[in-house]
């Protein structure tokens, strides 16, 4: 059964959760991995990777998403915002808008994706407000994500 590993990562964080999964597969039946092109859609198997982008999959995944047919898909992403596996849920959910029905889901996993500088600098910028704050905390706890027990729960996940 080939597989391919398809991902979009603009700072890094989904590149690190692409390279677990890469890890986790065998090497010999491994069609693609890189970039949204159409050569993957050859795989059997696609572990499509994104960066959460205004609540759901970042627009280059969401394109390459509409193109699947009948293949199988393994769904993985990083987010901002963390804490809270409802909110992981409802951006998968968006994604998954994005699948023909022939497409079958075989699992899916979302963990925090630290952000850049630039944005707790916006924050500190805010008046003072429970939101401000929320944000500020939020800031500095993605700051150490993806992390070794991230990755770890990930191949757990792709080995299932
Ligand atoms: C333009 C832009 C929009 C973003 N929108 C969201 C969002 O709606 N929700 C969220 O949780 N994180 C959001 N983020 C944070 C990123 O999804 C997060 O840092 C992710 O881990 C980046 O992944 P990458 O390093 O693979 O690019 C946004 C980041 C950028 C640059």
């Amino acid at each position: 059964m080939s597989y391919a590993i398809v991902y979009s990562s603009r700072t890094g964080n989904t590149a690190l959760l692409a390279k677990a999964v890469q890890e986790t597969l065998p090497q010999a039946d491994c069609l693609y991995c890189g970039a949204p092109a159409p050569e993957a859609l050859a795989a059997d198997t696609l572990y499509v990777g994104f960066w959460t982008d205004k609540g759901t999959c970042d627009q280059a995944v969401a394109d390459f998403l509409r193109q699947l047919t009948g293949q199988k898909v393994f769904l993985f992403g990083t987010a901002g915002f963390g804490g809270s596996e409802a909110y992981f849920a409802q951006i998968m959910e968006r994604v998954k808008e994005n699948l023909a029905p022939g497409v079958q889901v075989t699992g899916t996993y979302m963990c925090q994706g630290k952000m850049p500088q630039a944005v707790r600098t916006r924050y500190e910028q805010m008046p003072e407000s429970p939101r401000r704050a929320m944000m500020l905390a939020n800031f500095d706890q993605a700051v150490s994500h993806p992390d070794a027990a991230d990755l770890a729960r990930l191949k757990e996940a792709v080995a299932r």
